[in-house]
């Protein structure tokens, strides 16, 4: 026995059909670790020399007088955690002569959400635990509605700290009813309440004597005999290869872990994305050749011809193909300190596939306590709610609801490389097959050659005031002097027109900003130098519309003018109302700007007049060839 922590992998492996995985939720206080503590120590699933460190330790760090303190038993393993030894979730594994147990601990500080849900995802329970004394939280309430996003089908109202109640019975009926109540509306098939006391032991392996009105089962007897779904064996063949293995050339295996469903030497499988059809030749498991691979172990698979297969790609079963598309429906549970942005891109991965998506709408925000959809811009930590998304390429994926493995993904900052988010794809929106791109004869090459350009986007950004649009302005006109064909995109004039419907919180400007990257992008398709003069804030959209080009097209120009000249320049006032109150969300003032990393020119306007600054970017256009037209 051992009450270490493990990796993910030791689970997958060690997961079959006599193991319950759960998890426990709970806010700090409730009482998580003592339960955990609890249920090995009454099990007799501790050694000797433990036992004893741990009446030691509880002597001296205790909190339960001369009794033992079961949390000091895990808590040790958080403070491993927080030397970087594990991440977000530690594994412990115990097991009664009646079924073994992985549980996954999941620390109950603030980012609690991220934690569930990583915790949460492969798990056939959750005991979520109620403080007898403070009934149902709103924490609780997510808890639950995660849980059952996640699809976990058994539930264990654990209402503790009985024993501060006096055991009373209309205590625990209230809490169970309250709960039971909420819970009708979701999808959450087995709820079953236990009252127990984890700190004096009660219910917890053994009925107590003291709850002689509750007539359900100890905690422990319920977790060794509840039935748990089929395992991930039984459904249909899903394999995200995780790399592709080429020693040499006579050699091409595809290595991964088989997601869900069984192999075997023979068999057809095809690639989802590409419909390529082949059969399995050989399947390896570290060197050893096998005859099948099931769901959790981690293979080599050799196809028997030769078809085009990269990393990320999901090798299935031809009898049941998985959805195919670059747009769906999600569940999302935000688990970021900033704000979800609709309109700004991030990563998605789902399996093993990586792509770049976009929240292209928030079509609610889901109350947890009240369980009703409400309409919302943004997303704040731990909330959660329904999205469309659209990635840049199609990917292979099921219906959550249909396979937790090709149907979870997460959403990933570019910026941070934080995980941002945990999602459940619900739907596809449209299949990718039907979007068709009309091949142009004249590409924008041709149309540059035309006007003796090559189509550029000028990207000037800077606070308010710092002088873009003069800079711009005097660039428009010497350009055009030299005959070239510009056109200018300005914040003001934008926002009169197409942006009208935006202002200036964090979620407009992304808007904003967006839309203009996709104009300036079609101008430049059509030959055009096109100068846009926006502040654009944020670093991630000026990435964004840079990554909507090809290499070399998009010149970022940092307009460096300090806040405090911008201030005292004031050319519309605005600096001077923004003092007084008067507009909120001013950059510079109460909204942030982030500068620019890497420009391309880095102009600073303290030191120097526009027209220099003007001749500098013609410069640096000329030496970059952008005045000429390719051939
Ligand atoms: S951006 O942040 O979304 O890129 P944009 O460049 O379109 O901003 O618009 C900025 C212009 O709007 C400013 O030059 C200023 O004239 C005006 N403006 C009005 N309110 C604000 C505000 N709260 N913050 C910044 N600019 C504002």
């Amino acid at each position: 026995m051992n009450v270490g922590a493990f990796s993910l992998e030791a689970v997958s492996a060690a997961a079959s059909a006599d193991t319950l995985r759960f998890l426990t939720c709970g806010s700090v206080d409730d009482g998580k670790s003592t339960l955990i503590g609890r249920l090995l120590y009454d099990s007799h699933l501790l050694m000797e020399d433990q036992v004893a460190e741990l009446q030691r330790d509880s002597e001296k760090h205790g909190t339960a007088g001369d009794e033992i303190d079961f949390a000091l038993l895990v808590d040790g393993l958080e403070a491993e955690r927080e030397q970087g030894i594990t991440i977000d979730v530690a594994y412990r594994f115990f097991a009664t002569p009646k079924r073994r147990f992985i549980v996954a601990d999941t620390p109950g500080h603030e980012q609690y959400t991220r934690n569930m849900a990583t915790g949460a995802s492969t798990a056939d329970l959750a005991i979520l635990l109620v403080d007898a004394t403070k009934g149902l939280l709103t924490q609780t309430r997510r808890h639950a509605v995660i849980a059952s996003l996640l699809g976990i089908r058994n539930i264990v109202l654990a209402v503790n700290k009985m024993d501060l109640v006096d055991f009373d019975e209309a205590t625990f009926r209230a809490i169970t009813q309250d709960f039971e109540g909420f819970a009708d509306s979701l999808s959450l098939p087995n709820i079953v309440a236990i009252p127990i006391s984890a700190r004096a032991g009660d219910n917890v392996t053994t009925r107590s004597e003291r709850t002689p009105w509750y007539d359900g089962p100890a905690l422990l007897d319920h977790l060794e005999a509840v039935e748990i779904a089929s395992a991930a064996a039984e459904e249909p063949f899903r394999f995200p290869v995780q790399w592709v293995c080429r020693p040499d050339r006579t050699f091409r295996g595809f290595a991964g872990t088989v997601a869900s469903g069984r192999i075997a030497v023979g068999d057809p499988v095809m690639v989802a994305s590409s419909g390529r059809a082949s059969r399995v030749a050989s399947i390896g498991l570290g060197g050893t050749p096998l005859e099948h691979a099931v769901a959790g172990q981690s293979v080599m698979i050799t196809l028997a011809d030769e078809i085009d297969i990269s990393r990320g790609e999901l090798l299935v079963t031809p009898e049941h193909r998985p959805e195919v598309s670059d747009q769906f429906a999600a569940h999302l549970i935000w688990m970021d300190p900033e704000q979800l942005l609709p309109g700004r891109q991030y990563l998605l991965k789902v399996a093993t596939r990586v792509v770049p998506v976009q929240i292209t709408d928030l079509k609610y925000r889901l109350d947890v306590n009240s369980l009703e959809h409400i309409a919302a811009k943004v997303l704040e930590m731990n909330e959660v709610g329904f999205v469309n998304l659209a990635a840049s390429d199609p990917v292979a994926f099921d219906p959550y609801s249909q396979n937790r493995d090709t149907g979870a993904f997460i959403l990933i900052d570019r910026f941070s490389n934080a995980t941002v988010a945990a999602g459940m794809l619900a739907f596809s929106l449209r299949r990718a097959s039907n979007i068709h791109w009309q091949a142009l004869e004249i590409d924008k090459t041709a149309r540059g050659r035309l006007k003796n350009q090559r189509p550029t986007v000028l990207w000037f950004t800077g606070l308010s005031g710092s002088g873009k649009s003069t800079i711009a302005n005097l660039l428009d006109r010497k350009l055009y002097a030299r005959g070239r064909h510009t056109y200018m995109l300005d914040g003001d004039n934008v926002r009169h027109g197409i942006n009208r419907d935006l202002g200036f919180t964090d979620v407009d400007r992304v808007e904003n900003i967006r839309r203009v990257s996709e104009i300036a992008k079609l101008m430049a398709d059509a030959g055009l130098i096109v100068l846009v003069s926006f502040i654009s804030p944020f670093r991630s959209e000026r990435e964004m519309a840079r990554r909507l080009l090809p290499e070399g097209e998009f010149v970022e120009i940092f307009i460096d003018t300090p806040l405090e000249l911008c201030r005292q320049r004031d050319p519309k006032g605005l600096y001077a109302r923004a003092d007084a109150g008067e507009i909120k969300n001013f950059t510079g003032i109460d909204s942030p700007y982030e500068e620019p990393e890497a420009p391309e020119l880095h102009l600073r306007t303290a030191e120097g007049a526009p027209e220099t600054m003007a001749d500098a970017i013609i410069a640096y256009l000329e030496a970059h060839g952008r005045l000429a037209g390719a051939q």
